[in-house]
């Protein structure tokens, strides 16, 4: 991160790098930060709705004492009176801001903002193409867990074709010299994603004693224009319930990036499992990003 300008994926993070964010973002879970941002302003820009990562980014950004800006498109002037991205952009540089974080439906746009921006951009979702900060703090939440994932298996589960989540989380967990099992239909696991170290099942049943963590993915049902599976055949076959709970291992967790939609990917059942990780997911979030904006900002 030392020498990083942008957050837009990790497929060029290393090992090393990887590490100093989760050990900043220990750090940060265990005492309350100085105010490292002081004085810089950020600007979060979001083209889609979020929750989650709105918020754990609002809060990252306060909570190191940052001056902090939210646009909406509906605020965004390029888009009603014909102003270009890159022309917006250095006017937003021009008010002195250090940071903008961008969430869009279009893959690179937030790459595209970087090249015009000689601020910090993070990638808060791009399309289908990659959520780095949402792989990080996955990872933190598995290794807070399993303090190595060298040889641990995760398997992913459901429409991974569609989620810049998974496209991020299965390039950190190979880095990480994890095991990755991608569970689903061929319309949502196609077999372009088998790669060393990443294999492909279409029976869910069958792999779930091999799990140290099941991670659950949303149907991505706004990118997707005919449904390839059934709702009633994907429950049949992918759904995390009780039964197939059972057949967990003791130690394994359960981890979901929200929003989940209960009773598709999931039932209740779930959610009073001992290991399902949400709420830990959701709270490494705040820590993580912090660590990526000081790590930016500050270098190491
Ligand atoms: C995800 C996203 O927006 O990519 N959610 C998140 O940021 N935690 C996943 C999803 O929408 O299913």
């Amino acid at each position: 991160m030392r020498t990083r300008r942008s957050l837009i994926d990790l497929t060029d993070l290393s090992a090393e790098e990887f590490n100093e964010v989760f050990a900043r973002a220990r750090l940060f879970e265990a005492e309350a930060p100085e105010k490292r941002l002081g004085g810089v302003a950020c600007v979060n820009i979001f083209f889609e709705p979020s929750t989650r990562t709105f918020t754990s980014f609002n809060l990252a950004e306060l909570r190191l004492g940052a001056d902090v800006v939210n646009l909406t498109p509906s605020d965004l002037s390029y888009l009603h009176k014909g102003e270009s991205v890159e022309d917006t952009v250095l006017t937003l540089a021009a008010l002195g801001i250090g940071v903008l974080v961008v969430r869009h439906p279009h893959e690179g746009f937030p790459a595209e903002v970087a090249q015009s921006f000689d601020g910090h951009v993070i990638n808060a979702g791009d399309g289908t193409h990659a959520h780095p900060t949402q792989a990080l703090l996955d990872l933190f939440t598995l290794l807070e867990e399993f303090k190595s994932l060298a040889g641990r298996t995760v398997i992913i589960v459901g429409d991974v074709l569609h989620s810049r989540v998974a496209h991020s989380l299965i390039a950190a967990l190979r880095r990480l010299d994890a095991e990755v099992i991608l569970v689903g239909p061929e319309a949502f696991v196609p077999g372009k994603y088998a790669q060393d170290g990443v294999r492909i099942e279409r029976d869910f049943d069958a792999t779930i004693p091999a799990a140290d963590a099941v991670l659950l993915l949303r149907i991505q049902r706004e990118r997707i224009k005919s449904m390839p599976i059934a709702d009633e055949e994907y429950i049949a076959r992918y759904r995390l319930d009780e039964k197939r709970l059972g057949h967990l291992r003791a130690h394994a967790i359960v981890m979901h990036p929200g929003p989940y939609n209960r009773g598709i990917e999931l039932t209740g059942n779930v959610l009073r499992f001992a290991g399902w990780r949400y709420a830990k997911q959701v709270m490494h979030g705040v820590a993580v990003r912090m660590a990526v904006l000081d790590l930016l900002v500050n270098g190491s």
